[in-house]
């Protein structure tokens, strides 16, 4: 797969001919037709920065039919204090979605890594319990119909399959938090979908594991969880895990949903590692090959469309030009693959 496409760009770099067709790929949301959702997050943590730029506008409509703010749905951007809500952030990128067409997936509600210190300093379980009925119910209850897709619980469990440490709201309260959170979802939205979301799980792995295992008991006790989540945050190194397939049909196997929910393609950029862009576009066609196999696959995000607002460079040192467009949204040979891909079918 990987020699057949860098073949192909070396025979476009060879053969005149082959420049002009290839200068601008078919818009993915057009080539994705009715099969799935294809996203992006959308940068911003506070007012978005990106969607100021016509052209990041116009690459955003023309490519994507869903829409993911970055961080402006975490808790510590939309729920700062107890009493105090900022949803400008967040209502500026679903109001663009809701003008382009877009549905939206709600990214997270509960989640460690964004959370206010008067979450974390709330003195027991039951003051925790509360302020997440409260969270959850307004969260969804004021993105009803837009947000299609809601991450309920993101990033718990750890590479060994445990609950992280840092983890607040099972360690204080338990697994039944989880299971009230969802209820509490599915009550203020009983049309969005609701998912678990984790990184590395998309192999057949312990973290992995642990998804599976809790999507199994939540579902025993008919808790209205919907879809597992894979981040899809890789290196180009390692490529597309080769279990992902498999894992993806045992969770599709419970009767959820499940989606590539933040794709990028990270790379280490020194100047002794040449950029190998057609090795890029195949590991993220393959990642959408993976989800265009599984029919329970229903949605496909990249974590940003542009290297100009990546969040790679800045949280993961040394590595980058990890999406499909560079720092000028002109398309890298990933947009060509995925739009080849999408129109494969
Ligand atoms: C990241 C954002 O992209 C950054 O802008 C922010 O500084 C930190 O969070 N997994 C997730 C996302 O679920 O919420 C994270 O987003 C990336 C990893």
């Amino acid at each position: 797969m990987r020699s057949r496409l860098a073949l192909a760009l070396a025979a476009c770099l060879v053969l005149a001919g082959c420049a002009p067709a290839a200068s601008a790929p078919e818009p993915l949301r057009q080539a994705a037709g009715e099969r799935l959702r294809i996203g992006t997050a959308v940068e911003g943590i506070h007012r978005s920065q990106a969607l100021t730029e016509p052209a990041y506008r116009d690459a955003l409509a023309a490519n994507f039919n869903s829409v993911t703010p970055e961080n402006q749905m975490k808790w510590s951007i939309i729920h700062p204090a107890a009493n105090r809500w900022a949803f400008e952030p967040a209502d500026e990128v679903v109001g663009f979605a809701r003008g382009h067409g877009q549905t939206v997936r709600g990214h997270a509600l509960l989640w460690y890594g964004s959370l206010p210190a008067w979450v974390t300093d709330l003195p027991d379980c039951e003051a925790l319990r509360d302020a997440v009925r409260d969270h959850v119910t307004t969260l969804v209850t004021r993105y009803r119909g837009v947000v299609t897709q809601w991450d309920v619980v993101n990033e718990m469990y750890d590479e060994t399959g445990r609950l992280r440490p840092e983890e607040p709201f099972v360690s204080r309260c338990g697994e039944q938090i989880v299971a009230d959170a969802f209820r509490w979802a599915h009550a203020a939205d009983p049309e969005a979908t609701l998912f678990l979301n984790d990184y590395s799980a998309e192999a057949i792995n312990a973290r992995s594991d642990a998804y599976h295992a809790l999507a199994g008991r939540l579902l025993d006790q008919g808790v209205p969880v919907g879809g597992m989540g894979f981040q899809g945050h890789l290196r180009l190194t390692d490529g597309v895990p080769a279990s992902m397939a498999d894992n993806l049909a045992r969770f599709a196997a419970l009767g959820l949903e499940v989606a590539v929910t933040e794709a990028d393609v990270r790379m280490r950029v020194t100047p002794a590692w040449p950029w190998d862009a057609a090795g890029q576009g195949d590991v993220y066609a393959d990642l959408l090959g993976v989800c265009l196999q599984q029919p329970a696959c229903t949605s496909f995000t990249v974590w940003g469309f542009t290297d100009r607002y990546s969040w790679v460079p800045g949280v993961l040192q040394g590595q980058g030009a990890a999406t499909i467009t560079d720092a000028d949204h002109a398309p890298k040979p990933a947009m060509f693959a995925l739009a080849q891909r999408l129109r494969e079918g």
